[in-house]
């Protein structure tokens, strides 16, 4: 197949039989009734930007059956949904078994569907008792996370062998110890530094643990990191490609280094790419971040850059010689025009990588339906289902309608590509 990408002539591929297409979600985002997380404290403080929590959200602590019909409808042939930490462990030491048999079902209901779990173990939320005890600043957190770690694959672990031990380090740091746009809502970097050690300890911990525990028990285990990755270019000013490579160094390869000599898979969660120019600023040491003018962006105004990808698979392949699963890689579409291409082109970057021998064993495209998007609360419509919040119905999108097809076909056929064509 050619090298180049070619966005405008579609045309059909099919996908090895044992790759894996699915969708991902995470828990905080879809359950709804916790008040002892730090996102519900966040949502309280008023700091959700259309005034929404995550209180409600898509009720699908309750809906869980009703969800998983959604995902056979679908097709999907694997799903990655997240574990709440602060669900399973309301106070410090004492685990709540309701909670434990909650995911047992909720699990147990995928395997019967014929549907592989990948779990997350913690994905953005953390129990309100660690966050006011400091989060994930105090090195206590590497125990505190192991115990829970042990406690989830003690009574999960028969039902599931790939996990996730934690999604995004670097955006979860970034967010809310630099930014401040995020719980704890801080603006220290030293915070970023800090926590990312503390972080990349607690998976290295994980990740012992979670085998340990499987392999005493017979089983097998995957274990991996969820890495928020962006292709990064250089702009035209002199001094961009040393502030490129800063970014690269302090957002990427400062978990990813350290955490893939402990990782059976590489998950990348690929959305976007920036073009960083060195600036005369002194206030802005890390130059700043633009997007060509002619982009094709999300409702978000991130560029849609399938090429970025297969560019940064390629390069993390190389370096760390690990399968990769694409954990993530969604579109913020409400007209759902864009989004079928949208996901068509990614695959089509995978195809090509798969062709150049690299082995990308999954994609989870971002998101089973719109749900809580963080501070930006319920307007950030991801989903391949709409989500009315007020009356809870799911509707499938058109867009939703091609990735089941394609799921089924298992590749693009001429009859998808007909469809991409007539609703763009
Ligand atoms: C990723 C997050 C996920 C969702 C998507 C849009 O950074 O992991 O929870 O917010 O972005």
């Amino acid at each position: 197949m050619n090298d180049r990408a070619t966005s405008e002539a579609f045309i059909p591929f099919t996908l090895p039989e044992n790759f894996l297409l699915g969708t991902a979600t995470s828990g905080l985002q879809i359950e709804g009734g916790d008040q002892r997380n730090s996102w519900y404290a966040w949502a309280q403080k008023g700091r959700i930007s259309d005034g929404s929590s995550p209180i409600v959200a898509n009720d699908h602590w309750n809906r869980v059956e009703e969800d998983t019909r959604l995902l056979e409808e679908l097709g999907v042939h694997t799903h990655r949904m997240g574990i709440e930490w602060a669900r399973i462990e309301p106070e410090p030491g004492r685990y709540d078994s309701d909670a434990i048999n909650h995911y047992r079902h909720e699990i147990g209901l995928l395997r019967d569907a014929g549907i592989e779990p990948l779990v997350t173990l913690h994905h953005f939320a953390n129990p309100l008792w660690l966050e006011e005890a400091g989060g994930w600043l105090r090195p206590e957190v590497i125990d505190l996370f192991d115990s829970y770690v042990e406690r989830v694959v003690v009574d999960l672990g028969d039902l599931v062998s790939d996990w996730i031990t934690i999604n995004e380090p670097n955006v979860y740091l970034a967010e809310g110890y630099v930014f401040g746009e995020w719980p704890p809502g801080r603006q220290n970097p030293i915070g970023y530094l800090r926590g990312s050690r503390i972080m990349i300890a607690a998976h290295e911990r994980a990740y012992g643990t979670i085998h340990r525990i499987q392999e005493g028990a017979g089983r097998s285990a995957r274990v991996g990191v969820a890495h928020h990755i962006r292709a990064f270019e250089p702009g035209p000013r002199p001094g961009s490609r040393l502030v490129a490579r800063m970014h690269d160094r302090l957002f990427h390869r400062r978990f990813l280094d350290p955490m893939s000599e402990h990782s059976d898979f590489l998950g990348i969660n690929y959305y976007t790419r920036d073009i960083i120019t060195a600036t005369m600023n002194p206030g802005q040491l890390f130059g700043s971040r633009s997007l060509p003018r002619d982009a094709s962006t999300s409702d978000l105004g991130w560029e849609i850059f399938p090429e970025g990808l297969f560019t940064v698979v390629l390069e993390l392949y190389d370096r760390y010689d690990l399968p990769v699963f694409i954990t993530e890689n969604g579109l913020c579409d409400r007209s759902d025009r864009k989004r079928a291409t949208f996901i068509y082109e990614h695959l089509l970057q995978i195809r090509r990588l798969l062709d150049r021998g690299v082995p990308v064993e999954r994609y989870y495209y971002w998101t089973l339906m719109d749900n809580f998007e963080w501070a930006l609360g319920e307007s950030a419509p991801f989903g391949l289902y709409e989500c009315d919040f007020q009356s809870q119905a799911r509707t499938l999108r058109t867009s939703g309608r091609f990735y089941r097809d394609l799921c089924r076909a298992h590749g693009v056929t001429p009859e998808l590509i007909r469809d991409i064509n007539e609703n763009r």
